[in-house]
């Protein structure tokens, strides 16, 4: 039993037969059914499947910016299913960092006050976020454009930019809803080789979606979706 315990403490995250069901054109439909995930802290994972079956729905689950029909979430072993609204935002503020395909950059403001604007609404003063985000910019190479707008920087930049905009306040884990979908092959790499500096550097649980199996070879276990559906959870 202590055994079991401790294996428990080392999942981050733990999904027990979830599913959700939706009402798509007045129909119901279920996703991710039966769907389990165990995930260890300091993990780098692909989870990979076609389009329409459910990857960004799944990711935001894990995430707490939407929620399962059924099934039980652990989260570092304490089970936040049916955590009220309130707490779960403030779980996500503070675990969880997010990219996504588009980069979802504010368009008039610069890439340094689109990453300090993160740390802002986490009640850091002016000046510490600007010196925050500063740092990480330049961590990732874009030191030198740190006044520009987004629209003023290539694909490859602006997503390092929505990069360093989630891993500016250090989340535990970082999720990427098929962050190179957008991306030419070599900023594609540029952006895995990154992903993966972060997780060894920081130790950042890192869970991607992606279509792509060239990309998905960067992670340490690549996991079909559907080998996660009518999963007999342990
Ligand atoms: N809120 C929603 N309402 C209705 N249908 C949805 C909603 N979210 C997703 N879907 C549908 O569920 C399916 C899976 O969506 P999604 O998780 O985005 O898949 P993937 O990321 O694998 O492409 C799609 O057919 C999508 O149209
Ligand atoms: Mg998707």
């Amino acid at each position: 039993m202590a055994l079991l315990k401790e294996i428990r403490l080392l999942e981050t995250i733990q999904l027990q037969k979830i599913n959700k069901t939706l009402l798509k054109n007045n129909q119901k439909i279920t996703l991710l059914p039966e769907c389990s995930l165990s995930v260890k802290q300091g993990e780098m994972l692909a989870i990979t499947g076609q389009s329409g079956i459910g990857k960004s729905t799944l990711l935001n689950i894990i995430g707490c910016l939407d929620e399962a029909s059924v099934g039980k979430y652990h989260l570092d072993g304490h089970d936040i299913t049916q955590l009220p609204a309130r707490q779960k935002a403030s779980l996500r503020n503070e675990q969880f960092g997010f990219i996504f395909q588009q980069y979802l950059l504010i368009r008039h403001l610069s890439v340094l006050e689109n990453v300090a604007l993160t740390l802002q609404y986490r009640n850091r003063s002016y000046q510490k976020s600007l010196e925050e985000a500063e740092n990480t910019l330049s961590e990732l190479g874009l030191g030198d454009h740190l006044q520009h707008l987004p629209g003023e920087l290539s694909g490859g930049q602006q997503q390092r930019t929505s990069l360093a905009r989630a891993i500016v306040t250090n989340p535990k884990i970082l999720l990427a809803d098929e962050p190179t979908g957008a991306l030419d092959d070599e900023n594609s790499h540029r952006m895995m080789s990154t992903l993966v500096k972060i997780n060894r550097e920081r130790n950042t649980t890192i869970i991607m979606v992606t279509h792509d199996q060239s990309m998905a070879q960067y992670c340490h276990r690549i996991t079909p979706i559907d080998t996660l559906f009518h999963h007999q959870a342990a």
